[in-house]
């Protein structure tokens, strides 16, 4: 008989898709491919399973491609009202589960859900409805399907009301909030946000410690799990390609920009380095990053001139007020350490705001330490891709708060993110490390942060929800 059904056996579904386009002047579409864990996953299942990847048309470039019908094989771009977008991306998806999660409220004044929140949660649910609608388009008959993340929390429930016959899993890339704080949403909008991932057979999370919070809501606000199962898989960084792509020669000439920017100390020696690699995201802790930077120069006084602190800091969400005015405290506080520490011819905080791939990992093979201190995290992959690449061996310094700690606390030198005293000696700690030591918890560390590349992670999730019963 035939089916009504689409075609396609495996359906991913993310609010980001793998491609991006840009529209110039003269009206020219340039697509630009991105990286991460989803894409090089899905890579692992080759052209010919079918695999189609359901994603939201995100700026006027993605919108004119999905009007012109210029798309890749394999992705199919949504185009959803511009505004409902808006609501649904920046209004709830970013301010308010995204804080939710990761405990990024000042209480005393948020959160405040009023009228304009319910308004933007209507958008959120047309939102999830429109990814719904077009999965259960396109999934053929007993299709898996794997829906991602915050943005799409609803979506497992309506498409599970849809099509009954799919075998549905969703995957949070985010920490899960303890239940007191969780239950700050309004009743019944936590209720729909735990009964809408509760559509899903199974649920899949980065860390014990973020599907154990999960289950703690699903049995406090909810009655439990019922029938859907819940997992742990860690991603963790693909050796292979960040090995590769950290020896070709843009990155060795990155290299040299910037140990020349970086210098020597007064002896002529090389100056050590701590450095940082993230988006300016107000959860990963950049300002009291450099406040711990600064109390280092306080407190152990022999280190100025000798360490410089190397702060890649890039734009994320900037149509949110709140991380426009965090880039500009992180810019400010940099301006005034090197205002006040500064010497002609040292510049202790050496700050980069523009997204460059290859400077990333060039400072990722110099770095001495890593500094990597989120007040909250999903995983944090920089934690995970530094020893992977580093030349000579690197320090790890890291917040307990990352979800990568559950794997690589042992060897780091872990952290209070909210210590910034604390996190200063364990700067002097990493720096004054003997350098077999540095070497050898490199080492480890480098193997505990490969033992689940981005291709065996979206494996075992597909074998995982193919599976009626297990894990
Ligand atoms: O889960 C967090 C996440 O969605 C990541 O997958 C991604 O790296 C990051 O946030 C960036 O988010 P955005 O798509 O908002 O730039």
């Amino acid at each position: 008989m035939a089916s009504a059904h689409g075609a396609h056996r495996i359906l991913v579904a993310s609010n980001r898709g793998p491609v991006s386009y840009s529209l110039d002047e003269t009206g020219e579409l340039t697509p630009r491919r991105g990286g991460g864990g989803l894409v090089s996953g899905l890579s692992a299942i080759g052209p010919d399973a079918g695999a189609l990847w359901v994603c939201s048309a995100l700026g006027d470039g993605d919108r004119e491609a999905v009007r012109r019908g210029v798309g890749e094989d394999g992705v199919r771009m949504l185009d959803i009202d511009a505004d409902v977008h808006a609501d649904a991306y920046n209004g709830i998806a970013n301010s308010v589960l995204w804080f939710v999660h990761h405990l990024l409220y000042q209480t005393p004044l948020e959160p405040v859900f009023d009228a304009e929140f319910r308004r933007q949660w209507a958008s959120y649910e047309t939102y999830n409805r429109a990814f719904a609608e077009a999965l259960a388009d396109e999934a053929a008959e007993g299709a898996a399907v794997l829906v991602q993340d915050y943005h799409l929390t609803l979506v497992p429930g309506m498409l599970r009301e849809l099509r009954p016959d799919l075998r549905i899993g969703h995957f949070s890339h985010t920490p899960w909030a303890p239940v007191d704080y969780f239950r700050m949403l309004p009743d019944d909008i936590a209720e729909q946000v735990l009964r809408g991932m509760l559509g899903a057979d199974r649920l899949g999370f980065l860390t014990r410690r973020w599907a154990d919070a999960f289950t703690a809501c699903a049995d406090a606000l909810v009655g439990g799990l019922g029938g859907t199962r819940v997992g742990v898989h860690g991603l963790g960084a693909d050796a292979d390609f960040l090995r590769a792509r950290a020896h070709q020669a843009d990155v060795g000439e990155r290299m040299a920009a910037l140990r020349e920017q970086i210098g020597r100390g007064p002896d002529g020696e090389r100056r050590r380095t701590v450095v940082r690699v993230d988006r300016t995201e107000l959860s990963k802790n950049i300002v009291r990053g450099l406040l711990s930077f600064r109390q280092l120069l306080d407190d152990e006084p022999a280190w100025r001139e000798r360490v410089v602190h190397v702060a890649f800091a890039y734009p994320s969400r900037q149509d949110l007020a709140v991380y426009r005015d965090y880039t500009a405290e992180v810019q400010r506080l940099a301006d005034e350490i090197n205002s006040r520490y500064g010497t002609p011819g040292w510049t202790p905080v050496v700050l980069h705001v523009k997204d460059d791939f290859a400077r990333s990992l060039a400072a990722y093979r110099l770095a001495d330490v890593a500094l990597v201190n989120p007040v909250r995290d999903g995983m944090n992959l920089v934690a995970k891709e530094v020893p992977v690449v580093s030349d000579e061996g690197c320090v790890l310094v890291l917040s307990r708060e990352a979800g990568a700690y559950e794997e690589l606390g042992e060897d780091a030198l872990t952290v209070n993110p909210y210590d910034v005293i604390g996190t200063a000696r364990a700067l002097h700690e990493a720096l004054t490390m003997p350098a077999g030591e540095r070497a050898e918890r490199t080492k480890r560390l480098a193997a505990a942060a490969t033992a689940l590349p981005p291709a065996q992670w979206f494996l075992d999730q597909l074998h995982a929800l193919e599976a009626p019963t297990a894990g």
